[in-house]
């Protein structure tokens, strides 16, 4: 088909600062050979030494340092060379998988037509080629025009190895499919046509001018970002932006998957999955008999947030569940764009690989690949959290319970840096800052910034797994940015507590009153009731403990007796105080202390309404 080339598609003009990202692959496992890991970095994406992983991650490289997916840097192939296979897919054909994608290695406008590559285990890849060379494409395709987003099936009718891309005029004016078909999954693959597959009346909106150009009346709807998805009883699927990528088309393939099953019938044959929501990248995959559809907005070479859809026939509902990703950078997808969603190696439970590319907008073939594994929940939910590098290993960890991490603050002059232990099969650990989620890090270490001067902000971490799994939190560390990391205790949630009567209460006692110690009023503290033990978690972090002591003049002569333990050693043993007793400071040294105990001992009277404050209460650092 002919379709005019007219003025430029607004997406390729889009300027966009797409960060660099480069990715490394490393040897097969069977062929260790010029092993070079898969790397990327820069950025958000920090790289951390082997020795600061997460538990999982260590355990898995110790017998062979290579198998990692790590997002930062440019991933190479096993001779060395950068993979070339942009907006890809992958096929997997026995043990083997083939990656294919856009090969950007001269630049703008895909000169050099569909890469391909084998590996037996995700890590480690080899070039299998070109498999269908620019030149092999129609004129109209070749010079300026683009091939985008390849993807393979394998037609097990036919016995053939079909590809499907998105074929068009270097201003995306074409937007048309492109289907090849090969009789090896690594080609050569040979060329069969290009057309708009579904021709279909969207109403009014067709006869708006900009989009005339695009003559969908005539030619068909517009082919854009696409995809394949193969059900498991063999019937197969194009999903892709159409309408000017103002919708997302869903079409069954016909019996050799080489064009849209004829004759085309919406709702039976094909159907509008998402209109008029202006999605792209569209990536599809199935577990538990539902489906799941994967895009991204329409903002060209630049990144944005995901969404997900889920449906329960292929052809049916799609409903719009929200973006799949959490955490910082969630807003942009960690600064990707979905091309393709991988079960998991071995794996039927729901466990993928969402594939995306990190795309550089200023040299495509600096572009590189941001893979994160995810696994669907219980009610079809989906988190995808940013892990700096991960291995397969990491769909196993399947614990029901995590230990909390203990953390710490680092000492540094300029960086406010936390770090905990690594917990025992923790993917990755969540900081909560004042309560709300700040970032994640699959590391033992997290660098805390954009602190407001003078504020008090108190960090916490949550390990946890890929299967949402999460610890308890773990004690909480302060720091108050731009003086000396203390912590009011009344700021931090105690880990438990035992008391005579009543419960414990902060800032105020139990009739809502200010905490009065023989008539001074103080601000901030802590009310109890003798007898009483309350535990923080210090996690070895601070100095010293100072507190003002002492108790109200409400029932003045009831005695109590305050005590200080820090991981159970007696550091502090106060006299006998009662409702008349002015209010007693204490500065008790805790180095290295986890455990702080705060008793308050009825005195020997026997009277538990005895109360008694614990005023200013403070670990200080
Ligand atoms: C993006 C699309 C890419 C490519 C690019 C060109 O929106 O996802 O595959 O077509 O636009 O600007």
């Amino acid at each position: 088909m002919k379709i005019n080339d007219t003025k430029s598609k607004t997406v390729i003009s889009k300027n966009v600062n797409a960060v660099i990202i480069l990715m490394i692959i490393s040897a097969l496992l069977v062929r260790p050979v010029k092993a070079q890991n898969i790397s990327l970095q820069e950025s958000n994406h920090e790289l951390f030494a082997l020795s600061n992983l997460a538990g999982l991650v260590r355990a898995e490289t110790k017998d062979n340092p290579t198998n990692w997916i790590e997002l930062g840097k440019s991933w190479r192939d096993i001779d060395g060379n950068v993979i070339e296979a942009h907006g890809g897919g992958i096929l997997q054909v026995g043990d083997t998988y083939f990656w294919y994608g856009e090969n950007h290695r001269l630049g703008f406008g895909n000169q050099t037509g569909i890469s391909c590559y084998s590996s037996k285990d995700l890590y480690h890849w080899e070039n299998e080629g070109i498999v269908l060379p620019k030149v092999s494409m129609p004129d109209m395709f070749r010079d300026s025009g683009v091939v985008e987003r390849p993807k393979v099936l394998f037609n097990a009718g036919t016995g053939k190895y079909v590809m499907w891309m998105h074929l068009d005029a270097g201003n995306y004016t074409y937007a048309c499919a492109g289907v090849a078909v090969a009789d090896n999954p690594n080609g050569k693959f040979r060329f069969l046509r290009a057309f708009r597959p579904i021709t279909f009346d969207y109403g009014e909106r067709m006869n708006n001018p900009r989009l005339k150009r695009f003559a969908e009346k005539e030619k068909g709807n517009t082919y854009r970002d696409m995809t394949l998805f193969q059900d498991d009883d063999g019937k197969a699927y194009t999903i892709y932006s159409a309408e000017d990528n103002a919708s997302i088309y869903i079409s069954l393939l016909n019996q050799d998957y080489t064009d849209v099953a004829k004759p085309s019938i919406i709702g039976k044959t094909w159907t509008i999955a998402i209109p008029n929501r202006f999605r792209e990248a569209p990536a599809v995959c199935k577990s538990n008999g539902k489906y799941y559809l994967f895009t991204s907005a329409t903002t060209g070479w630049a990144s944005n947030a995901a969404s997900y859809a889920i449906a329960d026939s292929i052809l049916g509902h799609w409903e719009i569940i929200g973006n799949p990703c959490s955490g910082a950078g969630s807003e942009f997808t960690f600064q990707s764009q979905s091309a393709f969603i991988l079960p998991a190696p071995g794996k039927n439970d729901g466990s993928f690989i969402f594939m995306a590319d990190w795309w550089n907008s200023s040299a495509l073939n600096k572009s590189t690949y941001i893979w994160l594994p995810f696994k669907i929940g219980r009610y079809g939910e989906v988190v995808i959290e940013n892990y700096d590098k991960w291995s397969l290993g990491i769909f196993d960890a399947n614990p029901s319970s995590l230990a909390a991490p203990v953390v710490r603050l680092a000492d540094s002059k300029d960086k406010h840096i936390i770090k905990w232990n690594p917990v025992a099969s923790a993917a990755g650990y969540r900081i909560f800052k004042n309560g709300k989620l700040n970032g994640f890090s699959c590391s033992t270490e997290y660098e805390v910034s954009g602190l407001v001067p003078g504020t008090n902000n108190l960090f916490s971490v949550v390990a946890c797994n890929i299967n949402g799994v999460t610890s308890h939190a773990s004690n909480l560390v302060g720091i108050r940015n731009g003086e000396a990391h203390n912590i009011l205790l009344s700021d931090v949630a105690e880990e438990n507590y035992t008391q005579g009567w009543g419960v414990l209460t902060i800032d105020h006692t139990d009739n809502g009153g200010p905490i009065v110690i023989a008539g001074r009023i103080f601000k901030r503290g802590i009310g109890t009731h003798a007898n009483s033990e309350i535990l923080y978690n210090l996690g070895g972090l601070y100095k010293q403990f100072t507190s003002w002591i002492g108790r109200n003049t409400e029932m003045p002569d009831g005695k109590v007796q305050f005590r200080v333990y820090g991981d159970g050693r007696l550091l502090y043993l106060g006299s006998m105080m009662t409702g008349r007793t002015p209010a007693q400071y204490i500065e008790i040294p805790v180095s290295g202390v986890f455990e702080l105990k705060l008793v308050v001992t009825d005195g020997g009277d026997g009277d538990a309404y005895d109360d008694a404050s614990w005023a200013e209460a403070c670990a200080s650092y």
